[in-house]
């Protein structure tokens, strides 16, 4: 970054708004990585106008910029190089309106999901996304990447959230979009085109989101399921029991179950921990005298017909939370030395054989590795995390391929709601056709023609 520039943001941002030397390597490259963060600068605006001036400033200097929201990201999205400048929301954190009648409400980009959260719950209201980096993920972030998480099979995702938002575009220009109706149709539904986009089109600063009713009853249940066409039969049988109340259906396999269950990780199992499949089951609605046995009974069903071997459900809040922290307790891989994370999505009824199907390839290749499956199994979202004793570029490449190569065939995704980030661009043509990737490609010269914005995500940068 030439001198003139920085001077230039420094007069922009004021000392506080900048941070240089090293006070940048002070910092964590990501929520994951520790190791010193690397860029020429930290640019922390505290409004829009700002955050345009300080756009409009790198665009004239052809400098690139890297975007920072909460850094929970999980495929290598928020690593600047050293002459690249890094632009975080972090000060652009406050609520500007909830309002309970419309139910919408207006919130700045670096607000924390879960802050956001109890914002809205105080008023009455729920903000459906949810997922396990709630503390520090942001909802700008979770607007960039499109966020998925746990209650995707109830609310949908982050996008399904969106009223409008705002976003600075790469020379600096505002495009207030903050739409707070459900039905708008008045041409292109440009929020989307920032929603999902990594970061690659445009900065979101602010948005509007919907908000739901608060539910008034939460049941919470663990299960042992024999096998997993028990595990799609009893899918069924609850969304059909429990007639829209189904907020939660999350499945592990065995060896993950396993793994989070026995020490060092501090959970205990609330089924038994020899059971192939289990299944954290979660119900919201709107009476609790009536809902609790509602689903009693729908899972004593799924126990009758076979479906399940057993069932436990949560007698208090604090035994739903202790169910939740069981299925939020994903690092625990981590004793079986560096761990190559995937973030599938394929037709569930087909994820049984696939599973066995990339199982068998990964051990077969290392058999002192290990290989965990979990995921999302309602909206067809698998997480899968192989530890082979190594996850250079070699190792790494080498599992892609067993991940992925089986995919195609079954019309999945190789990514169900982590994002491409730089780790997955290189498989970025097993979910999309070259049509596709060129759209996204004259999208992405037409917004940002310099190709400033997070460059080398997604794709790499166009050589013209
Ligand atoms: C989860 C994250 C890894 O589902 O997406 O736990
Ligand atoms: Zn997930």
């Amino acid at each position: 970054m030439t001198p003139e520039l920085l001077q230039t943001l420094r007069s922009i941002l004021g000392e506080s708004g900048l941070i240089t030397g090293a006070d940048v390597s002070a910092r964590a490259t990501s929520f994951r990585n520790p190791a010193p963060m690397v860029a020429a600068a930290i640019a922390r605006p505290s409004d829009t106008a700002q955050l345009a001036a300080v756009m409009k400033a790198c665009h004239g200097a052809g400098q690139a910029v890297i975007t920072h929201g909460g850094m929970t990201g999980l495929v290598d999205g928020v690593r600047a190089a050293s002459d690249q400048l890094a632009v975080s929301l972090e000060r652009m954190n406050r609520i500007e309106s909830i309002d309970t009648v419309q139910r919408v409400a207006i919130a700045q980009a670096g607000v924390t999901l879960q802050a956001f959260q109890e914002a809205v719950q105080a008023q009455g209201l729920l903000f459906p996304l949810d997922l396990g980096a709630r503390g520090t993920a942001t909802l700008g972030g979770n607007a960039s990447t499109n966020a998925g998480g746990n209650r995707v099979i109830r609310y949908g995702m982050m996008r399904d959230m969106v009223l409008g938002l705002e976003a600075v575009l790469a020379d600096g220009t505002v495009v207030t979009s903050l739409n707070t109706l459900i039905k708008n149709n008045t041409g292109y539904d440009l929020k989307q085109l920032f929603i999902g986009a990594e970061g690659t089109l445009g900065i979101i600063t602010r948005l509007s989101l919907r908000l739901r009713e608060q539910p008034r009853s939460q049941q919470v249940a663990f299960v042992a399921i024999p096998d997993f066409d028990s595990v799609m039969a009893t899918l069924r049988a609850v969304d059909r029991g429990l007639g829209g109340m189904l907020s939660a259906f999350e499945v592990m396999w065995n060896a993950h179950y396993r793994l989070i269950t026995t020490p060092p990780a501090t959970n205990r199992a609330p089924v038994s921990v020899d059971s192939p499949f289990v299944a954290l089951i979660e119900c919201m609605g709107g009476d609790p005298a009536v809902d609790g046995p509602r689903f009693e009974a729908v899972l004593g069903e799924a126990l009758e017909a076979g479906h399940l071997s057993d069932a436990v459900i949560a007698k208090s809040d604090s035994e739903a939370q202790a169910f939740w922290a069981l299925r939020d307790d994903v690092g625990q891989a981590r004793r079986h030395g560096p761990g190559i994370g995937f973030d599938v999505s394929l037709p569930n009824v087909k994820m049984g054989a696939y599973i066995d199907e990339v199982r068998a390839s990964i051990l077969g290749r290392w058999p002192d590795g290990h290989f965990f499956s979990y995921g999302h199994l309602g909206d067809g979202n698998l997480h899968l995390v192989a530890c082979v004793g190594s996850d250079e570029p070699e190792a790494r490449a080498d599992v892609s391929r067993r991940v992925y190569e089986p995919l195609a065939a079954l019309g999945g995704s190789i990514s169900a709601e982590h994002g491409i980030g730089r780790q997955k661009k290189a498989y970025l043509d097993i979910s999309r056709s070259a049509t596709e990737i060129a759209l996204m490609q004259l999208l992405k010269r037409s917004l940002d023609p310099r190709g400033l914005l997070n460059p080398g995500l997604i794709f790499d940068p166009d050589p013209a």
